[in-house]
């Protein structure tokens, strides 16, 4: 149940009206592309890590808004399977501070009745990264509130093939089995990727300006509406999501049919 707008948005900017929202029409699922991090600390002659440290409290921020709003999914992107490439000192430093914003928001998390989750493969993830998302995920895992999906490690395409290796699995054992091997419907094809039985995205939201997709969600992105937002990661708060939110609810979602 969705708490009053009042409470989620105690001061809004002259001009913004928390009660153009439609509490009707909030989305089940969003996603965000959380960008701008380095951009911002750069701004301030700030190391890049800075950056990411300064965009926890805008999760911590879209979390709390997306759970009071009614928001059923909430997928975050913190880690490509790109970023990689990015110079060792960064990644060692966010993926220690993954470890650490894990294992300290977990309970509070879970007394919210978040239920968290990842998407993405853990696998190359250092241990203490795996061990912090893991234990969230198992402490979690029997709440009914907002599902909080962190891609890390995550790639779209990488996804796809996993996807693809399913399909294929399944029709070797049916082929052994003597059977006739069927073409994959989209439904036995969406058993193999990390989001199954979770609903696609209604919006994907962008923050810092950047009008691109980054290889997230590839798949599940046919038909999800785009924001993009101008304002950095770290700048993020409940009222640029807001503004987000109201801008999704000014859209004709048409799938392809008519209006
Ligand atoms: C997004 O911020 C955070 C991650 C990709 C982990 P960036 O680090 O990409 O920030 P910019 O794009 O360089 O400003
Ligand atoms: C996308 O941001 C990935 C995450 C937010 C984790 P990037 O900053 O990596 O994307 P590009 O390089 O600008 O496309
Ligand atoms: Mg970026």
């Amino acid at each position: 149940m969705a708490k009053p707008l009042d409470y989620i948005f105690p001061n809004p900017p002259a001009g913004l009206d928390p009660r153009a929202l439609d509490l009707e029409r909030i989305p089940e699922s969003v996603a965000v592309i959380m960008d701008g991090n380095g951009r911002w600390a750069k701004k301030r002659a700030l190391n890049r890590l800075k950056g990411h440290k300064a965009g926890i409290e805008a999760v911590r921020e879209t979390i709390r808004c997306a759970s009071d709003l009614g928001v059923k999914y909430l997928t975050i992107y913190s880690f490509s399977t790109e970023n990689w490439k990015r110079p060792e000192d960064e990644v060692v430093g966010l993926m220690d501070l993954f470890a650490k914003t894990m294992l300290a928001e977990v309970d509070g998390l879970h007394e919210e009745g978040v239920r968290v989750r990842t998407i993405g493969d853990l696998s190359m993830l250092p241990q203490e990264t795996r061990d912090a998302f893991g234990e969230a995920w198992e402490k979690t895992r029997d709440n009914d509130g907002m599902t909080l999906v962190v891609a890390v490690n995550y790639g779209g395409r990488q996804e796809i093939l996993r996807a693809c290796e399913a399909c294929m699995r399944r029709a070797a054992l049916v082929a052994e089995a003597g059977g006739e091997v069927e073409a994959p419907t989209e439904e036995m094809f969406e058993e193999g990727l990390y989001t199954f039985g979770m609903p696609d995205p209604d919006v994907v939201i962008r923050t810092s300006g950047e009008m691109r997709v980054s290889n997230f969600l590839l798949w599940q992105i046919a038909y999800s509406e785009f924001v993009v937002t101008d304002v950095l990661w770290p700048d993020f708060n409940r009222y640029t999501f807001l503004e987000c939110l109201l801008d999704y609810q000014g859209r004709d979602r048409r799938f392809g049919g008519v209006a």
